[in-house]
């Protein structure tokens, strides 16, 4: 049986939407420059696309810090050009996945101005206030706890001091944002992201976290009382009702410092869809990559997943994470970026591609006094922040990359002339090229998709396994090292259905890439 289900077989495109499309040259992407996209992402091959929020916000987290949840931000366009990027979308067989940031709100959302006006507000328990904080630390440095001379009181805040964390547990709070959902819903969204959605409930007595060892103050403790309260479980049971009311519609939890098997505890029937683990980019300041740690993560994510049915994800870049081509390659050299997303198209899971990612965009390097970024800002030369990921989308060699008319809100990355999309369209050995036949390959092979993974022996520095259906199987092969390596063949007659270099059966040139079928 092959039916296709979008969010399960399906590749999910992820666009920052600031950095994507430049449609009336303010230097900020919008929602008509994805409009004027569409056809470059059906032709591409992706099935659904996540936005990054694009709601009312003052940017002291670039749109992760929202001061209306029902509406588009002026600089990215109107309700009305989301309907038609909706309509445009759904005409290519795209479906439109929204960015939902529920845990906390911006400083300037009218709930939290209401909130702040006096102790007895109607509003004032939607927010977490007390008169004492406890030893919980903001994630981006510092306490999280601000005080508040108007009305004499912390409020609390796991973010920035203008991201004050809402208050789950009033149930008028929570049905504030199930209209939310209805409202999108309403407006033919067909999924959403939940940032950082297990933090949502607080232990309500908020007890001190107890100490561990870590670099930063925030991770010298473990993160027990400010997430992964029971209280979440209720609630994904009522969302997920919700979203059932409406025809197949989906939703992907960012598990926010959670364990493989608490991710996977929060997916399944009546609750969410799928939840991120990130496998392969978890650890923030080193990235290992080579196949015996892959191998390792694999089995891990397999064995966990596989054994309470859950369907995994899988992500080597976002709006978070310095790029994979940069992380593994060294200069232009796209061989590493070929390694990361054939993992990323290969493995049993859904992937996330990040835009971009389909040409091995680098991530940018800024003065310190270019960074944009709060984290980046508070812990530069350590931790120099997210804005390198965020570049303008680099689709020709003119002006601005041909993003935008005028000086972009955060430079164009300086390979721009030689690497962007056109020049790669033309390039039958492009990285482009390269992602838009694996992408292909992963429509037609059903194995590619649904099969089961079977780790097989492979020598050092390469990684090989197996994706089968009961009637198909693909062997994927991948050499991670700069020697060439022999590779026992397994028995039975095998066709090439991909290759990076010359095929030859047995040999894994330096860095290559084959993908066979069985015959
Ligand atoms: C999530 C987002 C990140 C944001 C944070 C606070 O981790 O991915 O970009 O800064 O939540 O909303």
């Amino acid at each position: 049986m092959d039916f296709f289900l979008w969010w399960r077989d399906g590749v999910i495109y992820q666009i920052y939407p600031r950095s994507f499309s430049d449609s009336n040259g303010d230097g900020l992407g919008d929602l008509v420059g994805i409009v004027s996209h569409l056809d470059y992402l059906q032709d591409l091959g992706i099935d659904a696309i996540w936005l990054s929020p694009f709601q009312p916000t003052p940017d002291k987290d670039f749109g992760y810090d929202i001061s209306n949840y029902m509406d588009v931000d002026p600089r990215f366009g109107t309700l009305a050009d989301f309907s038609r990027l909706v309509a445009e979308a759904h005409r290519r067989d795209i479906r439109i996945i929204l960015d939902l940031v529920l845990n906390h709100t911006s400083d300037q959302h009218t709930w939290f101005r209401e909130s702040r006006s006096s102790q007895d507000n109607l509003k004032r328990d939607w927010y977490i206030w007390r008169d004492h904080p406890n030893n919980w630390q903001a994630s981006f440095g510092g306490s999280a706890w601000e005080y508040d001379p108007v009305t004499r009181q912390y409020y609390l805040h796991l973010f920035t001091k203008e991201q004050p964390d809402v208050n789950w547990r009033n149930r008028e709070v929570r049905k504030a944002m199930l209209d939310v959902f209805r409202f999108w819903m309403e407006l033919g969204a067909d999924g959403f992201r939940l940032d950082v959605f297990n933090a949502y409930f607080k232990d309500p007595q908020l007890p001190d976290n107890p100490p561990k060892f870590g670099l930063r103050a925030f991770d010298r403790q473990q993160h027990i009382h400010d997430i992964d309260q029971p209280e979440m479980m209720p609630f994904l049971n009522e969302l997920r009702s919700l979203l059932d009311s409406y025809p197949e519609r989906y939703a992907v939890g960012e598990t926010y410092l959670a364990t493989l098997p608490k991710t996977v505890s929060y997916c399944g029937k009546g609750k969410l869809h799928a939840a991120f683990s990130f496998d392969f980019t978890a650890n923030d300041l080193s990235f290992p990559w080579n196949p015996a740690w892959l191998r390792d993560q694999i089995a891990r994510r397999e064995e966990v997943f596989n054994g309470a049915a859950i369907w995994p994800t899988t992500v080597m870049s976002n709006h978070d994470l310095p790029r994979a081509a940069g992380r593994y390659g060294r200069g232009e050299d796209d061989a590493q970026a070929k390694l990361a997303m054939t993992l990323l198209l290969t493995l049993r899971g859904t992937p996330f591609l990040y835009y971009g990612e389909e040409i091995a965009m680098r991530d940018i390097s800024l003065k310190r006094s270019e960074i944009l970024d709060p984290p980046g800002r508070k812990y530069w030369p350590i931790y120099k922040g997210r804005d390198g990921c965020r570049s303008p989308m680099q689709w020709n060699d003119e002006p601005f990359a041909g993003f935008s008319n005028t000086r972009p809100w955060l430079p164009v990355h300086p390979d721009y002339a030689q690497r962007n999309v056109a020049a790669q369209q033309a390039d039958p050995h492009s990285m482009f090229n390269f992602t838009k036949d694996l992408l292909r390959l992963r429509k037609e092979t059903p194995a590619l998709r649904r099969g089961s993974y079977t780790p097989l022996q492979a020598p050092r520095g390469t990684l090989a396994y197996l994706r089968q259906t009961d009637d198909q199987s693909v062997l994927v092969a991948m050499n991670f090292s700069k020697r060439q390596v022999n590779l026992p063949w397994p028995a039975g007659d095998w066709r090439v259905i991909l290759t990076t270099s010359e095929d030859a059966r047995g040999v894994l040139a330096p860095y290559q890439i084959q993908l066979f079928i069985k015959v």
